[in-house]
């Protein structure tokens, strides 16, 4: 399984493919994902620190491009982990003030 570390939490072992930001989520990663996985929001953001995907998906490409975004930070919600990974969280819920960090992304990666 691929390991993932999310920098300043820890280093995980991730079911291959499991979307990204899920894994996050489910290993005290606390991103934010206010679109509920859409691309859309982008606060779902994080920073690769090794194991970036080459793949993005169109949606990614479209959202990043449309805010200059491109080349700044990469969107949770649109990669799944399939290889070792290691990430920060650039959003974190716990630092959002927010009540709640979004409505749970499903499994598969949207839209
Ligand atoms: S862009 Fe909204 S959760 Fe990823």
């Amino acid at each position: 399984m691929p390991k993932l570390k999310i920098e300043g939490v820890g280093e995980f072992e991730v079911l291959k493919g499991t979307r990204l930001v899920t894994a996050l989520e489910d290993n005290k990663g606390e991103p934010l994902h206010r679109c509920g996985g859409h691309a859309r929001c982008t606060t779902c953001r994080v920073e690769f620190l090794k194991g970036e995907p080459e793949h993005m998906t169109d949606a990614e490409k479209s959202k990043l491009e449309s805010q200059n975004n491109l080349g700044a930070f990469r969107l949770s919600c649109q990669c799944s982990v399939e290889h070792d990974m290691h990430v920060k969280v650039l959003m974190p819920f716990s630092q959002s003030g927010l009540s709640d960090p979004g409505p749970r992304p499903e499994d598969h990666i949207t839209p």
